[in-house]
């Protein structure tokens, strides 16, 4: 358990953060561009092969020290160090949280109960590297000895998004002889739209589950194999075509996976973190080994720079202090993530539940209640698709939803001048949410055109953009594997720091268990003969209703 904190919002560093938000109030970032030729320079850092521009936020020097300071009254640089040492930080569940451990290419041990976890680990990438060899050399073959043409991932959660992300991402690096699906929804017409389009004799499905107990997947599972018995495969060739990632091995083998096709996972690595384990398998065999180990060691590079740079030259800590500013103290629930990169589109969803349910959280360590806000609501979409969707909020919304603009300065896909143009849209985007439209500017602009004076006078309100919303710009130079790695990384540190000044368990997840528990009874009531069940209300027991006359038939 972390040395118990004073109530945050109650410690003088918060206060004083919140008196300076008081002084900034009517700070324009037009002004603070004026005033300082130097301002770009001033606030923009590379590190891992990611460079960040954050001088389009609300910020001058006086706030970063504020913040830092914020950051050290809640001992967040001994908070990063007891991650990286395996203190079981996700107090709740006593565990460590070690993903960095996946992804350490030093020879530094990493001790669990007295144990160093780095040759379990080591043995797993090697192991993972045999099967993808084997299964891309073709070596291991299908029921009908034909080579593989199809991974089927049937995961959810972390066992779906960070593979989907990370293997769309990367996607200029496939293997062109397999092909990648992603099963993870309930909803029949998720497995039902890919089975569709396989042939069994040359599909491998990877069962990806750490728990080996969540509904969706084993459902999926079942229809999975089904499906591959009644389309020529047998009991006795289930081996060939069915692998596990899991925590849960017994549970695995009950299930009918072989031993010997079970690649593990461990309680130290949460499922939101766990791309980086062998529930990256389904990338490693689309990409290749050798670029898996690419995006680890991208990954390994931010951590060794979150773990060593000064906070003032920390990336994930200097996005996580800019989060805490904006949701804190200038009311922002929201934060945006506008990947400008058509390969990432991915990832706001992989960020979503990495942020989401890391920090969707109200209760500290020991459990007691918060009254300051914590996690955000993490949104977004590609640019520029997202220009001609939802930037019009961005612009004249009334509320404040600061935005992180990601974009490669080189494209795998030079065609005509379109990068050049996907460039001018993400700068143009930041400087238009920075600067905005004065009315002066939008009248002198009705002006010019010739419109009459009242028709310049109706028009011109409804032309006026506030500017002085906030957005970082993150580059690097190509959506390499190392980039990915590198950028994922530092979404996980970012989130993980403010968890540490919020004082919460970002690496829990005990909000969705009730909504699975009380499932298990609805779906009784669903599907059962005798529709008596818990008293419950009104509108609950009106829908099982509705859904019990519309499936009579099949009661
Ligand atoms: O229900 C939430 C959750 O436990 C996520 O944290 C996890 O990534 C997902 O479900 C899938 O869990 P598992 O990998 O154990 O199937």
């Amino acid at each position: 358990m972390p040395e118990p904190l004073p109530a945050l919002d109650q410690c003088p560093e918060w206060q004083d953060l919140a008196s300076h938000q008081a002084a900034m109030q009517n700070v324009h970032m037009r002004d603070l561009f004026a005033q300082d030729p130097e301002r770009f320079q001033r606030y923009f850092l590379r590190a891992a092969g990611l460079s960040l521009d954050y001088s389009k936020n609300l910020i001058t020097s006086e706030t970063m020290a504020k913040l830092m300071t914020l950051a050290r009254a809640r001992a967040l640089p001994a908070q990063i160090d007891a991650m990286f040492r395996g203190e079981r930080i996700n107090t709740s569940e006593n565990r460590p949280a070690l993903h960095v451990a996946l992804r350490n290419m030093s020879d530094q041990a990493i001790m669990v109960d007295g144990t160093d976890i780095m040759p379990e680990v080591r043995a797993t990438l090697a192991r993972m590297e045999e099967f993808v060899w084997r299964i891309r050399s073709t070596q291991w073959r299908g029921f009908s000895n034909q080579p593989f043409t199809d991974v089927v991932s049937i995961g959810i959660g972390g066992s779906f998004l960070g593979p989907k992300l990370v293997s769309a991402a990367l996607k200029p690096y496939w293997h062109g002889q397999l092909n990648c699906h992603y099963v993870a929804n309930i909803d029949g017409s998720h497995i039902t739209e890919v089975l569709q389009h396989i042939n069994p004799e040359t599909t491998l499905f990877l069962i990806q589950s750490k728990s080996f107990r969540t509904q969706e997947t084993l459902e999926n599972t079942k229809v999975a194999r089904e499906w591959f018995l009644h389309n020529g495969g047998q009991a006795s060739t289930i081996a060939k075509h069915f692998v596990a990632v899991t925590a849960n091995r017994d549970e695995a083998i009950r299930f009918g996976i072989a031993e010997d096709n079970i690649f593990p996972m461990w309680d130290w690595v949460g499922g939101r973190y766990s791309l980086w384990s062998a529930i990256g398998l389904p990338t490693a065999l689309a990409i290749g080994m050798d670029n898996f180990r690419g995006l680890l060691a991208g990954a390994h590079l931010m951590d060794r720079h979150f773990r060593e740079a000064p906070l003032e030259q920390n990336l994930p800590v200097i996005l996580a202090l800019l989060g805490v500013w904006y949701g804190n103290f200038w009311g922002a629930d929201a934060h945006a993530i506008l990947p400008y990169d058509h390969y990432l589109r991915g990832l706001p969803a992989h960020l979503q539940q990495l942020d989401m349910e890391s920090n969707g959280k109200c209760v500290t360590h020991d459990g007691s209640g918060i009254s300051y806000k914590t996690g955000p609501i993490i949104w977004g979409g590609a640019g520029a698709n997202g220009q001609h969707a939802y930037h019009q909020l961005l612009h004249q919304g009334t509320r404040l939803s600061p935005a992180d603009f990601i974009i490669p300065l080189h494209t795998h896909n030079p065609v005509a001048s379109h990068h050049a143009i996907l460039f001018a849209n993400c700068l143009s985007q930041t400087q238009a949410l920075m600067q905005g439209k004065t009315l002066a500017e939008a009248k002198a602009e009705l002006h010019a055109l010739g419109l009459p004076d009242a028709e310049v006078r109706r028009l011109a309100p409804h032309k006026v953009i506030p500017g002085n919303k906030p957005s970082n710009t993150l580059l690097f130079e190509r959506a390499t594997p190392r980039a990915v790695g590198a950028l994922i990384a530092l979404y996980e540190h970012k989130t993980f720091a403010q968890g540490a000044i919020w004082g919460i368990n970002s690496f829990d997840q005990w909000g969705v268990e009730l909504g699975k528990q009380l499932g298990e009874n609805i779906l009784k009531q669903l599907v059962s003969t005798n529709a008596q069940g818990d008293a419950r209300d009104s509108s609950t027991e009106g829908l099982i209703a509705l859904y019990r006359d519309r499936h009579h038939h099949e009661l």
